[in-house]
């Protein structure tokens, strides 16, 4: 009998089935050291938000280092290793202060960069604390969010400002974040696989998004300078609605409006959010967000601007059975196995975008290993950075067969996303 451990090709075949192969560690594996962790790295990571730090010291895992994260009374927000440099107590535990934060078990004090300011029970004339610092990461805080470089000191990088965060009419507020126990790629990639949206979120478990959503689109993919796009475009009617969502390397994902239904013709509108998904390790993942809010009123539904309010479909329900009754994103992606295994899928037409995704990351991961910037870092301060995500309705009649209006639809989706790409249809890159 052939191999058949990839692809069985024999009924009640299940015995011939066993070899599971090992996850692709290259561009799943995140700690310190690893080639993914090292391309994460080199960019800006969201950690949590703006009013997380209070009066207390917060624990977080980012990229599987253990870290903690606190606001001084002067202001200044710190990121530190989590375990005392002394003898090793957890620092969520410390005492913020003035400048930094105080061990609770002997006292030693730590500014946010890392330098020892004291170290009470040491004699007067002690060195230790200038000889000696505690690992620091630097932090940026922007409109709600802080963010941490964790990266090598000399390679940081630009704070990259995305047009979406200042298009005119918008108001950006701090969103949600939440957490699934599974690997952060296979979360992000599902950003690349729009036919899911007619199923899991149409079919499945009833119109989550609108009912337009459960027309299975005509395709295309595309990189930007940024990162890639898809193009998912739907006959409703007397138009043709194009919809673009993106991922901005490494990490971000911008969604167009899911409460969008193409029957409005109308120019580009960009992105109802901006969602990291944050590695905390390699098998969980922190989603945090940035919602976009129209400030005319109606244009926006009014549940997107109460941040207490969850996109449908994104959490698990509160039982199994509704869970098994009811599935949405959660279930469908924690439910590839912790690290979803590449070598056992059979990927097919509609899975375009998730290969040249994997491309781009492993592209990305192999410049940062070889020495060299990976694409979508920015070495210019204040720079404002071009991205693509949007919905476009435009009126074109339906062509004569159903195949002639696939491709008439494929074709226009196609050319409105090559014009956004030469001239990107929230700014024009100056700052
Ligand atoms: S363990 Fe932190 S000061 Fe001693
Ligand atoms: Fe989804």
């Amino acid at each position: 009998m052939a191999d058949q451990s990839s692809f069985l090709t024999t009924r009640f075949g299940g015995y011939f089935h066993r070899n599971v192969p090992q996850e692709d560690t290259e561009l799943t594996h995140v700690g310190p050291g690893t080639p993914c962790g090292e391309y994460m790295r080199r960019y800006w990571q969201p950690m949590c938000f703006s009013d997380e730090l209070q009066d207390l010291p917060i624990r977080v895992k980012l990229l599987g280092e253990e870290l903690v994260a606190f606001r001084d009374f002067s202001g200044a927000v710190g990121l530190l290793e989590l375990h005392c440099p002394h003898r090793g107590t957890s620092l969520e535990f410390g005492l913020v202060s003035d400048h930094g934060i105080r061990c609770c078990y002997h006292g030693w004090l730590f500014d946010v960069d890392g330098a020892i300011l004291e170290t009470p029970g040491e004699p007067a004339d002690s060195t230790l604390k200038d000889r000696l610092c505690h690992g620091a990461y630097p932090t940026h805080e922007y409109n709600g969010i802080v963010f941490a470089y964790m990266g090598p000191p000399d390679t940081k990088p630009a704070f990259p400002i995305y047009d979406s965060y200042t298009r005119p009419g918008y108001r950006l507020i701090p969103g949600r974040k939440y957490f699934y126990p599974c690997n952060w790629l296979q979360i992000l990639e599902n950003a690349m696989d729009p036919v899911h949206t007619a199923f899991l979120h149409t079919i499945v478990s009833g119109s989550q998004f609108t009912d337009e959503f459960g027309e299975v689109p005509a395709l295309d993919f595309l990189e930007t300078p940024v990162g890639m796009l898809y193009v998912a475009t739907r006959r409703v009617d007397e138009n043709v609605w194009a919809r673009m969502v993106e991922i901005v390397a490494p990490n971000l994902q911008q969604v167009a409006p899911v409460w969008e239904d193409g029957k409005v013709e109308h120019p580009g509108e960009g992105a109802m959010m901006s969602r990291w998904i944050v590695p905390v390790d390699n098998t969980n993942t922190m989603f945090i967000e940035f919602r976009h809010v129209n400030e005319t009123e109606g244009a926006t539904p009014e549940w997107w601007g109460n941040r207490d309010i969850m996109l449908p479909g994104q959490l698990p329900l509160e039982t199994y059975e509704a869970s098994q009754r009811q599935p949405g994103d959660y279930e469908a992606q924690v439910g590839q196995r912790p690290i979803a295994i590449h070598g056992l899928e059979h990927l097919g037409a509609t899975d375009r975008g998730i290969t040249m995704f994997r491309r781009q990351l492993r592209r990305g991961i192999r410049a940062v290993a070889e020495g060299r910037d990976p694409d979508g870092l920015f070495r210019q301060d204040g720079m404002v950075v071009p991205t693509y995500c949007n919905d476009t309705v435009v009126h074109i009649a339906p062509a004569e067969t159903h195949e002639a209006d696939q491709k008439l639809m494929r074709d226009t989706g196609w050319k409105l996303a090559q014009s956004y790409l030469e001239q990107p249809p929230f700014s024009n890159g100056q700052s």
